[in-house]
């Protein structure tokens, strides 16, 4: 840059630091999705192009960098460095795979070829979930893994031991390596994509996802609250550790040690039964309560199979058939367009009901207008249909020999289909939003969200209520709750005079919440419950906050321009002005009631964190919750600077390492009799 170009100092300074902070915000949340949702809304290309320009800065301008960088934290660069590696002395390889019957029969051609003797094969099924390695020693699991990338993967021993089909002690005191598939049965999928619809959490693609999601998981609670199972089917050096000489007695052997192991295996002798085997499975395949993608085909004799031996990444040993994803042709006969809590319109296909991979389909989500026009979809048109992760309907692609003459592009909407709002695309999105706080169709899933327990915490004002409210017309935005009438509640269906008389008194009560738990109530886009008390903590009440500008926000430690440009853009609507009136008028409080200040004296105060280990008593949100009230910074890792690690149960490196360091160590009953004393 020329001189003459050059911005006085201080100008360019702000730019850098505006520039910074925006980055690291946006890292921040697509890191968030990466890791706690598994669900990632940029590539990981997209991702380290910002890493590495923010690192870039960092490098010229060490001075200016945030604190809390996303540099700074491990697990920053999307690897979930924060689970211990595991490396696997003895790698776990993937599969080679074919895509017909006569490749299988080719590639067993081969096999002959290469053993120059009869072989008999071990057909199982190919489950769709994550591969994991489970040591037992002396019958007790001691360690479990994931397959990382068949190297080195990753410590998942507790949230193994949180699965319950797998056992923590087999029937006989044998040490062994066992390795199998965890997946997610296909009904807990569908559940918790539907929980995390009405939560406004981003859904997972398929029960595979789902399944990585929830095992690869620092809060094995989560783990826990997912209903993973497991299938077992390999050994490490089978012969010695379980004295089987083939596949099909290693699988017996497995089930008689107590692991559980899928029944639909066969030995395939010949061609007819290794055809009647694929036939049968894969017409099967969707009436089992979990995803497969295929089968896969083994060489039974052990023997056999160390004489194959492996490349560097498939054994020669074992090959997976992969089934050709079911298709069906149908038509599109309209596209509908609906409003979720974050004000997200998204169009889904109406069509022409079909039978897919043994249910019937009439719907298929169109994600949003880019999604639509890339695959250009119009009305009328014949589609391919296909079912993603064996189990959401999307559309593949348009039969454009099909199409009818004339058929016109489709017009995407341009106001909100519910309120008649203009509609926007925010920043970069992709996503079409309606931005009326006042639109009906958000209003039910923000009065949800705005009774929730981490919001304000409205006992007994569910979904059910809500939407009676509603329809009854006595509620029309979140600040009407604070107007209900006995006689209004009354009316409901099913709530007689005690039960009226309990939401009274809880919405009373509510009242006297600090704001923070207000202000996350208001379900701001990426204003979440953390942020939220950040802001209610620096500017003291809602007025402050409503006014102030992204610079102020922005300043805040830990927040970035992403919050600050979501919170001025809320707060610049007439409507949420409105709303902050009318809170102050009905007697919601708007203040912080300084805890922070108030523990003081607690010896956490501005006191840097590491929560280890498996906590049995409480979860980890509530130890996060309680120690950042006390004043302490949470932080994921162990260095010179930790004041203070609590380690649960089986806590590992992240332990030794802060014995190293001489850092305090708690252990939970120090921590509980901590917890009681304040
Ligand atoms: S055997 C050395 N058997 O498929 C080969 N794998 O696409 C070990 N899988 O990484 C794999 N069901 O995660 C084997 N019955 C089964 C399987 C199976 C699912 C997975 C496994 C593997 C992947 C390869």
């Amino acid at each position: 840059m020329m001189d003459s170009e050059r911005l006085p100092a201080q100008a360019e300074e702000q730019v850098i630091v505006a520039k910074m902070k925006a980055l690291n915000a946006q890292l921040t949340t697509w890191a968030q999705e990466y890791y706690e949702a598994d669900a990632p809304t940029v590539t990981d290309a997209v991702y380290d192009r910002a890493y590495q320009e923010l690192q870039e800065l960092a490098t010229a301008f060490p001075a200016l960098m945030p604190t809390d960088s996303v540099l700074h934290q491990v697990g920053g660069q999307r690897t979930k460095a924060d689970l211990v590696k595991v490396p696997h002395p003895v790698p776990m390889l993937s599969l080679g795979d074919v895509f017909s019957l006569e490749e299988l029969i080719a590639w067993q051609a081969n096999v002959v070829k290469r053993l120059d003797a009869a072989v008999t094969y071990h057909a199982e099924l190919k489950i769709d979930g994550l591969a994991v390695s489970i040591v037992y020693q002396d019958g007790q699991l001691v360690q479990a893994s994931t397959r990382g990338d068949g190297q080195i993967g990753e410590d998942v021993t507790a949230n193994i031991r949180e699965i319950a089909s797998i056992p923590n002690n087999l029937t006989e005191a044998v040490s062994v390596e066992v390795r199998g598939e965890i997946y997610m049965p296909k009904k807990a999928f569908v559940a918790l994509n539907q929980q995390r619809e009405r939560d406004g959490l981003p859904t997972f693609a398929n029960p595979r996802n789902a399944a990585a999601g929830s095992l690869r998981q620092l809060d094995v609670q989560v783990t826990k609250s997912r209903q993973l199972a497991g299938f077992l089917y390999q050994a490490v050096e089978p012969e010695i550790t379980l004295a089987v000489t083939t596949q099909a007695a290693l699988i017996d052997r497995l089930a008689a040690l107590g692991l559980p192991v899928n029944p639909a295996s066969a030995l395939i002798r010949d061609e007819a039964e290794l055809a009647h085997y694929v036939t049968r499975e894969a017409a099967r395949r969707d009436d089992l309560p979990y995803g497969i993608d295929g089968i896969v085909l083994k060489v039974n004799r052990l023997s056999q199979q160390k004489m194959l031996g492996a490349t560097v990444k498939v054994p020669r040993w074992a090959i997976a058939y992969k089934f050709k994803p079911e298709e069906a042709e149908t038509i599109v006969r309209d596209i509908e367009w609906t409003v979720g809590r974050t004000g997200a319109v998204t169009p889904t296909a109406i069509m022409d009901p079909v039978i897919l991979a043994g249910t019937t389909v009439a719907r298929a989500s169109l994600h949003n207008p880019d999604y639509l026009r890339a695959k250009d979809i119009r009305l009328g048109d014949t589609v391919k249909l296909h079912k993603a992760g064996d189990i959401i309907p999307e559309i593949s692609a348009v039969v454009l020999a099909k199409r009818v003459e004339g058929a016109a592009l489709y017009d995407i909407p341009t106001h909100c289909p519910v309120c008649g709002e203009a509609l926007a695309h925010l920043d970069s999105e992709v996503v079409l939003r309606c931005l009326n706080p006042l639109c009906p169709a958000q209003i039910q899933e923000a009065v949800t969200h705005f009774a929730s327990r981490q919001a304000m915490n409205i006992v007994g004002l569910g979904p059910r209520i809500v939407a009676q409210l509603l329809t009854k017309g006595y509620v029309h935005e979140v600040s009407d709750l604070y107007r209900l009438t006995e006689a209004q509640l009354l009316t409901l269906d099913k709530f007689g005079p005690t039960s009226t008389q309990n939401l009274l008194k809880a919405l009373q009560h509510s009242k006297q919440n600090s704001v923070e738990k207000l202000l996350f109530g208001l379900g701001i886009r990426n204003v979440g419950a953390k942020a939220a008390r950040s802001i209610a903590a620096h500017f003291g009440d809602l007025k402050t906050m409503a006014t102030a500008t992204p610079a102020d926000i922005a300043e805040i430690d830990g927040l970035g321009l992403v919050i600050a440009d979501s919170m001025t853009k809320y707060f610049g609507t007439r409507q949420a002005q409105k709303l902050v009136d009318d809170f102050i008028q009905l007697g919601v409080n708007t203040v912080y009631l300084n805890q922070i200040n108030l523990n003081e004296a607690s010896i956490l105060n501005g006191k840097k964190v590491v929560l280890t280990g498996k906590l049995t008593r409480m979860t980890r949100p509530e130890v996060t919750t309680w120690l950042e009230a006390q004043g302490a910074k949470v932080i994921n890792s162990v260095s010179k600077n930790t004041d203070l690690l609590i380690a649960g149960d089986n806590a590992g490196t992240k332990l030794t390492k802060a014995t190293a360091l001489g850092i305090d160590v708690w252990d939970e009953p120090q921590l509980q009799q901590q917890m009681q004393s304040k």
